[in-house]
């Protein structure tokens, strides 16, 4: 119910459409009722006292009453469906919005495939409910009112015993819906698998096509598809079970209704005319009726995809701004970690580090793989919160900026080139969206990128394609570097910026780095020693703690840790 009342609070916005839908559904069900009522004067006007007058009248009334009902059909369903619609825009922009707004710790743990799927297919299932339901409600419920009406005006009694096997129906109805509901809802999860696998495989078909693993997948793939199909075939026998059960039980009813009906016929207290109106009205009740115990169905199918899209929807992000955020306008770039720890869930990966960098400082974090480096400096971007400790900005603890405030003051640039299906400057753009076309050429040409951009089919305009695929890697890492130059953030993090790179390109990122760190705090992690010699701070990570701190040479006369790293990478 609670669920319901979620899903159609959304419609309730677009209350216009619906109550245009909600008369127009009275004008059908008015026109049923009125088709089963005319059945009575008709038989006793044109067949007992055969009068023409009315027989050339019938044909000329049925269209009108057809052309009537047809009229309001169409204003019924255009303004529930198109509400219907609107409500599931609504729906889907606010689960993307929401998703969005959810912090980093979320999308380690949901594959993108199963996120994507929830919203498209089941945003697209609880579309089917929540059309069928308010058309079905409205149009069937008065339908089935008004030819109720005629039924219980032409004889009570009768009435009653065709509705005697109602409550009958109740139970199974219910019985059915709930399994329909489960396995739904296991059916849509079983969709967001094929989503995923969909998800993996194209945008890693290199991988896929370089370790010939098409055959693998296409399995994956196709047992994903057969275990969906084992939901639906089941959802599909239940939901084809449910009109032979109804139509079972109801027949007990129309039996009643034949044999007591027939003998009042013949017993005089009632017409043959009468009847014949009664047994229409039933005979046309009997669609919308069975129609109302199908959109239950549906609705129970629905809410199970509805289930998923709120589970969402009621993520609490875990970062979010402070309720008095601390405004800074741009930061000098004094960045101070204290006493820093973390663990991912329970286990600890950062454990009382501290840090101290004045503003426009080179700080390099070095150390052996899976030491902490990307955890330590995903914490001043608030992807992650520090589990203890603070992280200071210019002397404020980074939770009480608002966090686009903090983001601002940081520019990051890493080993994944992450670029937009959109054109070069738009691409750079994604840096500060009011940078003018002289402020993208500026940026472009510190990276050491305006020249190969110029070379392309249409310079700055070029479309990079999905994924960026036309580029080189060395090309790509020196856009994401314009991006982070026209960003001009006073705090800038360079995480493995360069360890993907050839020698050659990675001189030329190199020198755009160099361009990029001027007058900035630095926090890069590099692979490779020799570019970071001239760091001011060199700190020296293992498993989550700091080892050793200090400049090139105070590190190299001391020994320990970083003399090691060091010797190996120069004996190399
Ligand atoms: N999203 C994550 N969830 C859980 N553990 C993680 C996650 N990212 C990294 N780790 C773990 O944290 C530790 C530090 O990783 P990381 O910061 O990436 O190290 P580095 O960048 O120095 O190689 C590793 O043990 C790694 O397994
Ligand atoms: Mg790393």
């Amino acid at each position: 119910m609670e669920l319901l009342k979620r899903v159609f609070a959304y419609s309730r916005v677009y209350w216009k459409r619906l109550v245009i839908a909600a008369l127009a559904s009275i004008g059908v069900g008015a026109m049923d009722g009125a088709f089963a009522w005319m059945v009575e004067p008709l038989l006793k006007k044109i067949f007992a006292e055969q009068q023409l007058f009315i027989l050339s009248l019938l044909p000329i009334g049925i269209i009108i009453l057809f052309l009537f009902r047809g009229i309001c059909r169409f204003l019924n369903d255009y303004f529930m469906k198109t509400a219907g619609q609107l409500a599931v825009q609504k729906i889907r922009n606010d689960v993307y919005e929401k998703s969005m707004g959810l912090s980093m710790g979320f999308f380690n743990k949901q594959s993108t495939g199963v996120l994507m799927s929830r919203i498209l297919n089941d945003v697209n299932a609880m579309q089917d409910g929540i059309a069928n339901i308010i058309t079905g409600f409205f149009r069937d419920g008065f339908s089935a009112l008004s030819l109720l009406g005629v039924i219980f005006f032409r004889n009570w009694q009768l009435a009653l015993i065709s509705f005697l096997v109602i409550p009958a129906t109740v139970y199974p109805a219910q019985i059915i819906g709930k399994k329909i509901k489960r396995l739904s809802k296991q059916g849509q999860e079983k969709m967001g698998d094929i989503s995923s696998v969909l998800q993996e495989t194209f945008s890693g078909i290199k991988v896929v096509k370089a370790f010939a693993l098409e055959d693998r997948e296409v399995t994956r793939f196709t047992e994903c598809n057969r275990q969906f199909y084992g939901f639906m075939k089941k959802s599909i026998k239940y939901d084809a079970l449910t009109a032979p059960i109804m139509e079972g039980i109801t027949a007990f009813g129309v039996a009643g209704v034949v044999w007591y009906g027939g003998y009042t016929v013949i017993s005089g207290k009632m017409t043959s005319a009468e009847f014949f109106s009664f047994i229409t009205a039933m005979a046309l009740v009997y669609s919308p009726v069975r129609k109302l115990i199908n959109s239950y169905n549906i609705l129970q199918r629905s809410m199970g995809a509805a289930e998923r899209v709120f589970e969402v929807i009621d993520q609490v992000p875990l970062i979010v701004d402070p309720p008095q955020p601390v405004s800074i306008g741009r930061a000098a770039g004094l960045v101070r970690y204290d006493n820093v720890s973390f663990a991912y869930d329970d286990e600890k990966v950062i454990s009382g580090v501290t840090i101290d960098a004045k503003n426009g400082e080179i700080i390099a974090l070095v150390g052996p793989s899976g030491g902490g480096k990307t955890t330590l400096v995903s914490l001043l971007t608030r992807f992650y919160d520090v589990t203890a400790g603070a992280i200071l900005v210019d002397g404020i603890d980074i939770r009480n900026l608002a966090v686009k405030d903090l983001l601002r003051q940081i520019a990051l640039v890493d080993q994944e080139t992450i670029l937009f299906n959109d054109t070069i400057a738009n691409n750079i753009r994604y840096g500060n969206f009011n940078g003018t076309d002289e402020e993208v050429v500026a940026a472009a040409t510190a990276a050491f990128a305006h020249e190969f951009i110029c070379e392309l089919p249409d310079g700055y305009e070029t479309n990079i394609g999905d994924r960026g695929v036309r580029l080189s890697g060395g090309q790509r890492q020196r856009l994401c570097i314009a991006r982070a130059i026209l960003k001009d953030a006073p705090i800038l993090i360079l995480d493995e910026a360069t360890s993907a790179l050839d020698t050659e390109s990675e001189q030329m990122v190199q020198g755009a780095l160099n361009n990029l760190m001027k007058n900035r705090t630095t926090f890069v992690i590099a692979h490779r020693l020799s570019t970071i010699h001239h760091a001011d701070k060199i700190v020296v990570l293992e498993s989550g703690s700091v080892v050793q701190q200090g400049t090139h040479e105070e590190l190299i006369a001391t020994g320990g840790l970083y003399g090691k790293l060091h010797s190996m990478q120069f004996k190399s």
